[in-house]
C-alpha cells in the first residue's frame, strides 16, 4: 500500500485484505457464459465485477486477490494490475475447481493481513463493508457473515442466529428453511481460520467449513441489514439487477450519475419512434430500429433489434440480432444469434449462439 492510498483509507479498512471468489461457471446464465465468465458479464456498461471491486475500493481497501478458475485468463486480460481502479489486483487460478472454501484457501499464499474480507464475485449489493468490519471487530468472532432476508431462502444458504446475533446453525440451499435470513455471500474471516481449511482438494465453504466451525464451537457472527442485495446469478435476477443499476436503485460507485430510465452507450443508434424503458440498457455500437420496444431490455454491444421488435426483460447477446416485429419476453438470447422476422420467444427460452431461426420460425400464436 503507497502512502498515497493510506491517506484516504477509512477507518477500519486499514491493513485489511479482500478475496473475491470468480471461478463458478455460470451454468444458471448459459449461453452466455459460454464465452464469458458470470462476474465479466456486461451490467449497466461496464463488467458486473466492476461494480463489486469499485465498493470494495470505495471502502478503502486496496489489496484484492481474484480466486480464478473457469475462463481466468478473461479476468487478468481485463483488469491487469488493478491500478485504473485505484486497487493491487492479483491472480491465483485453480487448475481444477476448488469449491468456495477450496479457493479461499488456494490463496492463502498471497494473504498477509490478519483481517480478510471475502465475496462471492457474483452479488449485486448496497452494504459498506466497514459496518461489516465493525462488527467483526466488536464481536471477536472467527468468522462475520452479512446476512439478508429474502422472500424464498431455498435456493441459498439459511443462516438462524441467536439474540446476540451469533449463528446458529448453516443450511445450504435447504428445501425447508427455518428462517428467510440467508448468507448473503460477504464473509470476513481472521486469517487463522483460512490456514485450518485443508488444502488440494475441492472443499465447498458452505456445505464443510462453516457447519464444522459450528460443531467445533467456535464463534460465526451475523451481520444483518437491509441494504440492496441480489445474486446476479439466474436471468431473471441478472436483468432485474441491470435494471436497478440503470436507475439508480442498486447503488454502485462506478457509474456515478449515470442513471435514468434507459442507458444507451456511445456508437449505439436508436430509430425514430423507438421506446427504452424500464432500466434498458444499450451496449456500445448496437442498432435499435424504429418503433422497437424495450422494456427492461439488456442489449450487449453491437446486437441489432430490427423495426417494431419488442424486448422485455431479456438479454440479447453481442452482436446478435433480432428481426422485423421479433418478440422476445423473458428470454435469453446467445451470441451471433439470428431470430427471424416476427419470431416469439417466451418464459425462459433460450438460443444458443450462432443459431438461425428463420421469419415466423417460432410462433405462440397462429396469426401471422
Ligand atoms: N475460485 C472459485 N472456485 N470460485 C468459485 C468456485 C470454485 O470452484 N465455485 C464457485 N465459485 C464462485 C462463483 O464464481 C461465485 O462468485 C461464488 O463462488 C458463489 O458461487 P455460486 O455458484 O454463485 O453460488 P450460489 O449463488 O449458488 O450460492 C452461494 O451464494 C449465495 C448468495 O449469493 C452460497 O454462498 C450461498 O450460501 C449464498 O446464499
Ligand atoms: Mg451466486
Amino acid at each position: 500500500m503507497t502512502s498515497d492510498n493510506l491517506a484516504d483509507t477509512p477507518p477500519g479498512a486499514d491493513g485489511v485484505q479482500a478475496v473475491v471468489l470468480v471461478g463458478g461457471k455460470g451454468t444458471r446464465l448459459r449461453p452466455l457464459t459460454l464465452s464469458a465468465p458470470k462476474p465479466m458479464l456486461p451490467t449497466a456498461g461496464v463488467p458486473f465485477l466492476t461494480h463489486l471491486l469499485s465498493r470494495i475500493r470505495e471502502a478503502g481497501i486496496v489489496d484484492v486477490v481474484l480466486g480464478t478458475s473457469f475462463q481466468a485468463h478473461v479476468f487478468a486480460e481485463y483488469y491487469g494490475d488493478g491500478s485504473k481502479l485505484g486497487l493491487n489486483l492479483t491472480y491465483v487460478t485453480e487448475t481444477e475447481p476448488l469449491g468456495t472454501g477450496g479457493a479461499i484457501r488456494n490463496v492463502l499464499g498471497e494473504l498477509t493481513a490478519d483481517t480478510i474480507l471475502v465475496f462471492n464475485g457474483d452479488v449485486l449489493g448496497g452494504t459498506d463493508v466497514r459496518e461489516v468490519l465493525a462488527t467483526h471487530r466488536r464481536s471477536g468472532a472467527d468468522v462475520t457473515m452479512h446476512l439478508v432476508s429474502v422472500s424464498d431462502p431455498r435456493a441459498f444458504g439459511c443462516v438462524p442466529t441467536d439474540e446476540t446475533g451469533r449463528v446458529t446453525d448453516f443450511l445450504e440451499k435447504t428445501q425447508d428453511p427455518p428462517t428467510d435470513q440467508i448468507n448473503a455471500g460477504t464473509y470476513v474471516f481472521r486469517r487463522s481460520v483460512i490456514e485450518e481449511i485443508e488444502a488440494g482438494r475441492p472443499v465447498s465453504v458452505e456445505r464443510e467449513v462453516f457447519p464444522k466451525l459450528l460443531a467445533d464451537g467456535r464463534h460465526i457472527q451475523a451481520h444483518a441489514d437491509h441494504a440492496y442485495w441480489r445474486d446476479m446469478g439466474t436471468p431473471e435476477d441478472f436483468v432485474r439487477g441491470s435494471a436497478d443499476l440503470v436507475r439508480g436503485i442498486a447503488p454502485s460507485p462506478a457509474l456515478g450519475d449515470r442513471r435514468g430510465e434507459s442507458l444507451v452507450h456511445e456508437g449505439a443508434g436508436v430509430g425514430p419512434g423507438a421506446v427504452l424503458i424500464g432500466g434498458t440498457v444499450v451496449g456500445r455500437g448496437a442498432e435499435i430500429g424504429p418503433r422497437a420496444r424495450l422494456d427492461g431490455a439488456v442489449i450487449f454491444d453491437g446486437a441489432v433489434v430490427e423495426a417494431g421488435a419488442v424486448v422485455e426483460r431479456s438479454i440479447i447477446g453481442f452482436g446478435a440480432r433480432l428481426g422485423p416485429r421479433a418478440l422476445v419476453r423473458d428470454t435469453v438470447i446467445g451470441d451471433g444469434a439470428d431470430v427471424g422476422a416476427r419470431c416469439e420467444l417466451l418464459r425462459g427460452a433460450r438460443v444458443w449462439p450462432g443459431v438461425q431461426l428463420p421469419d415466423n420460425g417460432i410462433r405462440f400464436s397462429t396469426d401471422v
